[in-house]
């Protein structure tokens, strides 16, 4: 397999997993991370801001780029792009989304409407670059009416090297549970990795994921979220050693940095809106966190953000 056994990756989180926040994650044991959703209809279109979400770090590396689109051609083109501009270690295609603006054009989970064409599209991706491609499914459209099966089948048959499951519908959307049974029958149903991923949100959960399914990985996306340290803490799981989790001086110091290095990447205006949640997630469960996190929401720039962290930990 192109990514180790037992490996942990950060899932693709639109408007979350930028290169600062993948790089704070594998800095803390993700082995392998990927690009939020590029729109492979944006490429064809020479939208620079589209191409931009491409760009990462060596320090990111293993990296994959995700695509989304609904045409074999403007995929494969998009594939190739990717792997001359920035050359990626693998390439995934997005077969799960499930939001609205996605399905409508056809693309994200609505492709798991159309055997044929998801067919064609892994086809065409495969063929085009020499890096693996993968895929990234939901179980189906409608809960119970799984196609799981049939499309990770289709995605081997076509070249796929890998599959990642997220056991829900579309319809689902990202309530209820979702339905790890399903992890295990794919991974029983076809030779390439499978990749689990849905609700893991500490070493307990992945854990239990592996044995109860049989992946080869697993992802973990919302479960990182102001616990990036989750990854250490699954490495020392599987490694069977004790986890110690960050200190109050390390939790502040991350966060600082996290700021920063996201101010210096992408400019005030967005380090003061987007820092806003993020420094929120960090905080979330500590003692007397509530009223800092309503005064970081009316900050009105990420150095008072910074400030008002400084002033929470007291040091
Ligand atoms: C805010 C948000 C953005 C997401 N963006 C993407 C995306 O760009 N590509 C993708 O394949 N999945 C995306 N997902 C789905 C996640 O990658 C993942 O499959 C899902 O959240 C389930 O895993 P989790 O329970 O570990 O979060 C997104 C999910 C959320 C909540």
């Amino acid at each position: 397999m192109f990514l180790k056994k037992n490996s942990i990756l950060l899932a693709p989180l639109a408007g979350i997993t930028d290169p600062v926040y993948r790089r704070i994650c594998r800095r803390l044991g993700a082995d392998a991370v990927v690009t939020e959703m590029v729109s492979a209809d944006g490429l064809h279109y020479k939208s620079e801001n589209t191409a931009k979400l491409m760009v990462f770090d060596e320090s990111e590396r293993p990296i994959g780029v995700q695509f989304f689109g609904s045409d074999p051609e403007r995929l494969a083109n998009a594939a190739r792009f990717a792997h001359e501009r920035v050359n990626p270690d693998f390439i995934d295609l997005n077969a799960g989304c499930p939001v609205a603006k996605v399905v409508r054009n056809n693309s994200g989970s609505a492709l798991l409407k159309d055997a044929a064409l998801f067919g064609k599209i892994v086809k065409a991706m495969s063929q085009a670059v020499p890096v693996p491609v993968t895929v990234k499914i939901r179980s189906g459209w409608n809960t119970h009416d799984w196609v799981d099966i049939k499309f990770a089948q289709i995605a081997e048959e076509n070249g796929a090297a890998a599959v990642t499951l997220h056991p829900r519908s579309q319809t689902m959307m990202f309530t209820g549970r979702s339905f790890w049974e399903r992890i295990a029958a794919v991974k029983q149903a076809v030779s390439i990795p499978v990749i689990g991923n849905g609700d893991i949100n500490n070493a307990a959960d992945a854990m239990k994921m592996f044995a109860e399914t049989n992946c080869d990985a697993v992802m973990i996306g919302r479960g990182t979220l102001g616990n990036p340290w989750v990854f250490a803490e699954i490495k020392s799981a599987l490694n069977g050693e004790p986890f110690t989790p960050p200190s109050l001086q390390e939790r502040k110091t991350l966060i600082i940095d996290h700021i920063r290095a996201f101010r210096e990447l992408h400019g005030e205006q967005r380090a003061c809106g987007e820092m806003k949640k993020c420094v929120a997630w960090y905080l979330k469960g500590l003692p007397n966190a509530s009223a800092t996190r309503a005064e970081i929401f009316t900050s009105s720039s990420s150095v008072s953000i910074e400030e008002i962290i400084c002033r929470f930990f007291g040091f």
